[in-house]
């Protein structure tokens, strides 16, 4: 990446950057993850928070960044960057990690023009930096699924494809996540993104039903180029030993491609 100006951590920002034109792992000296989902509340922020959990505890550096956030409550800190900061050590200044807060828990096109503050590429660009500089791996988590509008003509398949990131999945693991995981995996593809792994999420405690009993095999079937990992349901999600050990033992590491510590 290169970077053509100073900035600040500000969501008016003026920064200018140009997008990674080469190998992701070469220009932030590590590899870059972008974690969507089928829709929102479908876990991107728990499993983002576990990935990055766990490359830091097998000694990995670790970036992240939640480039939009909205429903952020006046003087409330942004929740899901607060939680993956946390997840990546707590060392990074909340603005870094997200660069862009609304209050409104609207889409981010949406809630960025009724706050009359509308979202730059260019500043996105510029967070991306940031976040990556230095950073043996760096995570960037999405809002709400793919095709969510951030400005006119951008989503995050617009920013995922633009900073090379390697696309996790992350899907409820309850009745409708067949469809919503195929549409999802398609349009990724569709965007020119890879696809590195569906992350079938357990959102319930409990036993499972048929649907979500079936989901995993099933979702192997549909998509038979593209790994399944089934990540279990957490009595304390905020736990970070917890996330990591999740992200371990659900097989999702060993799916990914890892920086080299
Ligand atoms: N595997 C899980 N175990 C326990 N709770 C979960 C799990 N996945 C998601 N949740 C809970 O579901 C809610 C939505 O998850 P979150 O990660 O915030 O979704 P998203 O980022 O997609 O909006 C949160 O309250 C979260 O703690
Ligand atoms: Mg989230």
């Amino acid at each position: 990446m290169t970077t053509t100006a100073t900035t600040t951590a500000t969501a008016t920002t003026t920064a200018t950057t140009t997008a990674r034109t080469t190998d992701p792992t070469s220009a932030t000296g590590g590899l870059a993850y972008g974690v969507t989902g089928t829709d929102t509340g479908v876990g991107k922020t728990l499993v983002a928070a576990a990935v990055a959990a766990a490359l830091v505890r097998r000694g990995v550096r670790v970036g992240v960044l939640k480039p939009i956030e909205t429903g952020v409550r006046s003087g409330n800190q942004p929740a899901d960057a607060a939680l993956l900061n946390a997840a990546a050590g707590g060392t990074q200044d909340l603005a870094i990690v997200c660069p862009f807060s609304f209050i409104e828990p609207l889409a981010p096109l949406v809630a960025a023009e009724r706050a009359g503050r509308p979202i730059e590429l260019v500043a996105l660009d510029a967070a991306f930096a940031r976040a990556t500089s230095g950073c043996g791996a760096t995570i960037v988590e999405g809002a709400g699924g793919l095709l969510v509008p951030i400005a006119d003509g951008v989503t995050y398949a617009t920013l995922f494809r633009r900073w090379q990131l390697e696309l996790l999945v992350v899907a409820a693991n309850r009745l409708g996540v067949l469809n919503h995981t195929v549409l999802t995996v398609q349009a990724a593809e569709a965007a020119g993104l890879r696809v590195r792994a569906v992350v079938l999420n357990s959102v319930t405690a409990g036993a499972p039903d048929l649907a979500t009993s079936t989901n995993a095999a099933v979702l192997r079937r549909l998509l038979p180029n593209c790994p399944v990992v089934a990540f279990p349901y957490l009595a304390d999600p905020h736990h970070i030993p917890a996330l990591a050990d999740a992200a371990e033992s659900c097989g999702l590491l060993a799916d990914l491609p890892l920086p080299v510590s």
